[in-house]
């Protein structure tokens, strides 16, 4: 009987997209007060570095924890295709439902990854600025 060994994998992509920070919840000033400079509405865009961490035994066969080459295309089609050069609060239907911070953007990523079928997604990260990172582990 041979030991499964446990491991996890970090894989970065990047992709760049223009949001607004503003919810329709509150009043113009209350906005202001919240969001800033954020909440200019022409918007304003991000070059977001993303990583996704998966963990699962390595298998003793391949000795990999997930193949990239299953890995990029999930992540492309999920959230690369949909995401990148868009203005996501009117082209990705969960944001006009909810404001597109990098906090709500993490969360709707994980969601999306949560489905990677080959190993278990343990974590996403973003880096909006060189300033700011979240995360957000389900
Ligand atoms: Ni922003």
């Amino acid at each position: 009987m041979s030991r499964l060994l446990k491991l996890s994998l970090t894989r970065r992509y990047r992709f760049a997209a223009s949001h607004r920070l503003y919810s329709p919840a509150f009043s113009e000033q209350e906005n202001q007060r919240l969001y800033g400079k954020c909440g200019n509405p022409y918007g304003h865009g991000h070059n977001y570095i993303l990583e996704v961490t998966l963990s699962a035994p390595v298998d003793p066969q391949t000795g990999m924890v997930a193949n990239l080459g299953e890995l990029d295309p999930f992540v492309e089609r999920e959230i690369l295709e949909p995401f990148d050069q868009k203005y996501l609060n009117e082209q990705v239907d969960e944001f006009r439902a909810s404001v597109p911070t990098a906090e709500n953007l993490c969360r709707e990523i994980y969601r999306r990854l949560e489905k990677f079928p080959a190993a278990r997604l343990e974590r996403v990260r973003i880096e909006e600025t060189s300033n700011n990172s979240f995360e957000y582990a389900g």
